[in-house]
């Protein structure tokens, strides 16, 4: 039943947060972030684009099977093979929601499709027709919905709706929009499709202005949308998506400005937070609302008094409500294997054999013996580590010696297996990460350009293990390589590695919107 009240969260994390270069995910990876979306209490979860490629389709079956609470959806073109391969994907869902689309601009439709507006309003409409025979619950979006004429799209969404969409998302494709008017054509299209509460109308919106968590909730509060695509930590396309974590606590915190519910779970913004960041390799800048690292220290002596004396002086939301912790000291080295699972578990990871928990135990161990205290973030770093190697290992870090003084030459001798083969191989460069990756290099010889190269602190204190991005580029593909260890050269190592292997794995994927 639909309930005014309350507002739709379709997570697209997956589908259009992996569009970003670089942040491709693994089936097993994707799965794992689902779990986590569902319990989020997300209730759409946008798993990818099943014609796009054999692993997207793969991932979104897995998905389905795997995935009870939340609807789960796959974006399609608007034509019959896209829409019948999506059908296929989420075939054992629980719930299903097949998502298609198709542009409606002059620009889009001229330049891009090279298609007539009367040819793509029967495009439009026969691909609802077709995909109601899959499923009742049908998404139709007029792509680059911001830029199109008002008379045709209402034209198109009227006819998508007589065939049977239940739901109309607008589309800010290009991050063109601006809030009020954003909001204000959302209300008129309403007004104007004689149809229109057929169905429910919802908002996706790009960031390329900053704008997208502005112009969604104008979609919302002004245009009367009442559901919100969006990503953790706002990932996707060039400068993103509306962030998750902004919309929903806004909407909270706010409450008595947007008198709207939202299902979400709060607690679980924080672990699907990192847990995206560590998977894709994208880290949160300091500063990003409610999931920065900042975003509840107080530094300055006036705040943090304020503070002390009434939270409510300086804080608008609590920590805990969106999931952050102090960092709890959780394992050490005498800790055992049941302990070791059973902080997975709370962690909410699973593991599909008892084999996997214990290579993951190994790793902890080996983590433990250099390490006094393990955090929470070194589990799931350890974790993420053990999915990038199930991917496939044909490069494999074996051990570094790194020499480096000031006013001498850094020196790296790497020891590592290209397919099985090992190789100990030496170089040297500016630095220690440069002479490390030019020893690699020296035997690889891949020809990858190195084109984001970024180091984190998992944790806190100089003990901390350090999580290093590589982001990778070679003839147009572009590949995060992810690494950790509490020697940051060892970790730019993995990471070069990790890279390395994702451009190694020959699995291609079409772009969805061309
Ligand atoms: O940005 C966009 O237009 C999209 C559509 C496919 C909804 O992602
Ligand atoms: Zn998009």
């Amino acid at each position: 039943m639909f309930d005014p009240d309350r507002l739709i969260i379709f997570d697209t994390t997956l589908r259009d947060g992996e569009q970003s270069p670089g942040a491709s995910m693994t089936k097993d990876e994707k799965v794992r972030i689902a779990r986590q979306l569902e319990r989020l209490r997300v209730d759409v979860i946008e798993a990818g684009f099943a014609a796009a490629s054999p692993g997207d389709f793969e991932a979104i079956r897995a998905i389905a099977a795997s995935v009870r609470d939340s609807t789960i959806c796959s974006l399609s073109r608007a034509n019959d093979r896209d829409i019948a391969r999506a059908a296929e994907a989420l075939q054992p869902a629980a719930r299903k929601r097949i998502h298609t689309f198709i542009a409606t601009s002059p620009l889009h439709m001229q330049m891009k499709l090279r298609m007539e507006p009367e040819q793509v309003l029967e495009q439009a409409k026969l691909a609802v027709r077709y995909a109601r025979n899959h499923t009742d619950d049908i998404e139709f979006s007029p792509e680059d919905g911001s830029r199109s004429e008002e008379d045709f799209l209402c034209r198109v969404l009227e006819g998508v709706i007589a065939e049977g969409a239940t739901t109309i998302n607008f589309p800010d494709t290009v991050g063109y929009a601006t809030p009020e008017v954003f909001g204000a054509t959302i209300r008129r299209l309403r007004e104007r499709v004689p149809n229109s509460d057929k169905a429910i109308w919802s908002v996706h919106c790009h960031n390329d202005l900053g704008l997208a968590v502005a112009n969604s909730l104008a979609g919302v509060a002004i245009g009367g949308a009442r559901q919100i695509e969006c990503t953790i930590n706002g990932l996707g396309e060039r400068a993103g998506n509306t962030a998750l974590e902004e919309v929903v606590m806004a909407l909270r915190t706010r409450a008595d400005y947007y008198k709207l519910t939202v299902g979400i779970d709060t607690t679980q913004i924080v672990p699907a937070s990192k847990m995206v960041s560590q998977i894709t390799g994208f880290a949160v800048q300091p500063n990003k609302a409610v999931v920065g690292a900042n975003a509840f220290a107080h530094a300055s002596g006036i705040h943090q008094d304020g503070i002390l004396k009434a939270r409510e002086t300086y804080e608008i939301m609590r920590a805990e409500d969106v999931g952050w912790h102090a960092n709890k000291i959780v394992l050490g080295k005498l800790s055992g294997r049941n302990a070791f699972k059973a902080r997975l578990q709370e962690l909410g990871i699973e593991m599909e054999s008892e084999g996997e928990v214990n290579a993951a135990f190994a790793r902890f161990k080996e983590l433990a013996d250099r390490k006094s205290e393990i955090f929470d973030e070194d589990i799931l770093a350890l974790v993420s580590a053990e999915e990038h190697a199930s991917g496939g290992e044909y490069f494999r870090f074996i051990s570094l010696a790194q020499r480096s003084e000031t006013g001498a030459l850094p020196h790296a001798r790497v020891v590592f297996a290209i397919d099985g083969q090992e190789y100990a191989c030496e170089g040297s460069g500016d630095g220690p990460v440069d002479a490390t990756v030019n020893a690699i290099e020296s035997q690889a010889r891949t020809g990858a350009d190195l084109i984001l190269f970024s180091i984190n602190a998992i944790s806190n204190g100089t003990e901390s293990q350090g999580e290093v991005t590589m982001r990778l580029s070679r003839q147009g593909r572009i590949v995060n390589g992810v690494g950790a260890d509490p020697d940051i050269v060892v970790a730019s190592a993995k990471a070069y590695l990790s890279g390395l292997n994702k451009l190694h794995s020959k699995v291609e994927r079409a772009h969805p919107q061309l």
